[in-house]
């Protein structure tokens, strides 16, 4: 019970990863907001977690918006009277070659992965300087922040840009007691990592042959990892991005 009474925002909590990770931290304890843009997945992980017996609520934000991601946290503050943690999932795939792909699909990426990040730690920031404290957990991947695939350049390029902004950010605010860290995983247990046209089945053969560890990762292994990464015994953890891809970047 590590994050008793502590209030957890969790953005892209409907789905996967996100709503892993929410049910994770309230099931040690903590209050926690479900942040995304469809109520009804944010409102399907909040049943989840009330069945469980923990507590949490279901806030829409887009986080392209800035005036919205402000929205967001003021709303949080104003209801649960802080915001301890944020975990900055959201985030979106596409693929293409760089010579092919749309400009639109570039600038759509950049724009989920890269400025929703920025955004959210700008209000976060702000939120958590004023109390005095509070921890940031990032949401990159091994793809751009650590190896490059052929094909990914736009989802690349948006990841590289979450890890080096964690970093900066990490250092601009552990004076002022905020402590900033990101994850980047490899392949994951959730639609995201299939390819177009691809089953599970096919996934786990692909992984098998081109992953060391042969496997997917687990849903439980990134939600430990991030609630780590969240607690006090990572207190002297500051601005690292933390690769959980299965020996792909070793
Ligand atoms: N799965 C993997 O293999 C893998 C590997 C490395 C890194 N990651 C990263 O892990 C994170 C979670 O991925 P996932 O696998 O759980 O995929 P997912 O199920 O597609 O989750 C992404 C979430 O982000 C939300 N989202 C997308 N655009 C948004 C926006 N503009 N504003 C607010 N929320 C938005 C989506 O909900 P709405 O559409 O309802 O808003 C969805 O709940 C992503 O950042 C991803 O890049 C995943």
């Amino acid at each position: 019970m590590r994050f008793t009474d502590m209030v957890v925002l969790v953005t892209g909590a409907g789905t996967g990863v996100g709503r892993a990770v929410a049910r994770g931290f309230a099931g040690e304890g903590a209050t926690v907001v479900a942040a995304g843009r469809g109520r009804e997945s944010l409102e399907q992980t909040v049943k989840l977690i009330e069945a469980g017996g923990g507590r949490a609520a279901a806030i829409t934000v887009d986080v392209t918006d800035s005036a919205a991601v402000a929205r967001l946290i003021r709303e949080i503050v104003a209801r649960f009277g802080r915001l301890d943690v944020a975990v900055n999932n959201a985030g979106i795939f596409a693929a293409g070659a760089v010579a092919d792909m749309p400009e639109e699909d570039w600038a759509r990426v950049l724009q989920v992965n890269t400025t929703g990040v920025f955004l959210a730690l700008k209000h976060e920031i702000a939120a958590m300087r004023a109390q005095g404290s509070g921890v940031i957990v990032n949401i990159a991947s091994n793809i751009g922040a650590h190896i490059r695939v052929p094909g990914v350049g736009a989802y690349a390029a948006s990841k590289a840009a979450v890890s080096a902004l964690t970093r900066t950010a990490a250092l601009e605010n552990i004076g002022a007691g905020v402590r900033i860290n990101a994850v980047s995983p490899g392949p994951l247990d959730t639609a995201m990592s299939l390819r177009p046209g691809e089953t599970e089945d096919d996934r786990a053969a692909r992984v098998r042959e081109s992953l060391p560890i042969g496997r997917v990762g687990a849903l439980d292994e990134i939600t430990g990892t991030v609630l780590w990464l969240a607690s006090d015994d990572a207190g002297f953890a500051v601005g690292l991005d933390l690769v959980l891809d299965g020996g792909a970047s070793a």
